[in-house]
């Protein structure tokens, strides 16, 4: 069998799998559907070879100081304790950032605290960071040993004051600091009272001197939500880039509260994450850009990169596609690239934003 045919029958198959269990898990609260697949992964990590994702290293790109698989990472919050990294791995990722962590373990808001809207393709979520904490975690990630990289994502305990907050972080990073790739720092969510509002420049000026000492040049992101005003973004972007870090992720999860309390997720966030992604990028700082938020094809990664951004990360769309969506979009990029005659992803990103625009332009989505 050519090789093409065999992806194709490959593909077919992963895609009839997911659309079988589908109804299934969709048939359960969000909640259960996530916990089960999660009970499964961590049972079996080789089933996420089941989605047959062949990794193509020519699409392997570099984020920061670390070399991604491809250019779309599993979002944070999805494997919030590190049980099934060696799955999402299989499963075709091209990095996995588990979290949000935090010192001390925590249970999260009351249940429920996760809905779905279908029609949207967009979940909503107050989860309030429920994670068996530090010490718990610590041993899973010390005996990873596949090789996409793993991004921790860090956070403050939920009845911690913002002063306590710089001292967890700190032992959060020291402690974690030889068993992942990258760190981010998760201000950003909806669910913690008074989270966001950590936000603010002083606290972040101190927090990111503080972070100095126990960084020890290891990548550093911050995570950002969407729902702030464009001087804000600007203000935090530049932030960023005067205290050294990576760069930043962008975004979390919105608030509409006609919806409810939490966040929502998926295609009702997509637009107003490209918002924030394309205002810090129109700043051309030397800071990297990881965007999340409503990303759910090559569309709308593309249109990420035609603003200029490079890596990103995904998770509603996986809740609503299975892995088929990592496989659509690596196949985009593929036929992309023969296209236009580049033999890497790199290749791509080493042209300048005009050219890369141009050869965007034909991939209207
Ligand atoms: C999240 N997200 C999230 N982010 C984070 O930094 N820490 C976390 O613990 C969580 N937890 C979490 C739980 C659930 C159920 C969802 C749906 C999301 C936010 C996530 O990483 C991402 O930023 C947003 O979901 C936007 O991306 P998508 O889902 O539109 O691709």
């Amino acid at each position: 069998m050519r090789t093409d045919d065999f992806q194709r029958k490959a593909y077919y198959h992963q895609f009839m799998l997911y659309s079988l269990i589908k109804p299934l898990l969709f048939s359960l609260s969000p909640e259960k559907a996530h916990d089960s697949v999660l009970g499964l992964a961590k049972l079996s990590p080789t089933l996420g070879k089941i989605s047959g994702f062949t990794p193509d290293p020519k699409l392997s790109i570099k984020v920061g100081s670390v070399e991604w698989k491809s250019s779309v990472a599993l979002a944070a919050g999805l494997d919030k304790n590190a049980e099934a990294l060696s799955f999402f791995a299989n499963q075709g990722f091209g990095a996995i950032e588990c979290g949000t962590i935090t010192l001390r373990p925590q249970v999260g808001n009351p249940k429920p605290r996760m809905w779905r809207y279908p029609e949207d393709k967009s979940l909503r979520n107050a989860m309030g960071f429920p994670n068996h904490g530090l010490l718990e975690i610590l041993p899973r990630l010390k005996t990873y040993s596949d090789s996409t990289p793993i991004g921790a994502n860090i956070g403050k305990n939920k009845d911690s004051t913002p002063e306590e907050s710089i001292e967890e972080l700190s032992i959060l990073m020291e402690t974690l600091h030889d068993h992942v790739n990258y760190f981010v720092i998760n201000v950003s969510s909806p669910n913690t009272p008074g989270l966001r509002a950590l936000q603010e420049k002083s606290y972040l000026t101190e927090l990111f001197q503080e972070l100095k000492h126990t960084r020890h040049g290891k990548d550093l992101y911050l995570k950002i939500a969407p729902d702030l005003e464009e001087r804000k973004i600007i203000e935090l972007a530049h932030l960023v880039h005067e205290h050294k870090l990576t760069g930043m992720i962008a975004t979390n999860t919105t608030i509409i509260p006609e919806k409810g309390m939490g966040g929502v997720s998926g295609e009702l966030l997509t637009q107003k994450s490209r918002l924030v992604r394309q205002t810090i990028l129109k700043e051309k700082l030397p800071i990297e850009l990881i965007g999340v938020g409503g990303i759910s094809s090559s569309k709308e990664l593309f249109d990420f990169w035609k603003d200029g951004g490079k890596a990103a990360q995904i998770y509603t769309a996986y809740v609503y596609q299975g892995a088929g969506v990592l496989k659509n979009i690596q196949k985009d990029i593929q036929k992309m690239l023969k296209a236009h005659e580049l033999k890497t992803l790199s290749d791509f990103f080493n042209l300048d934003l005009m050219d890369r625009k141009k050869i965007l332009d034909h991939y209207p989505g």
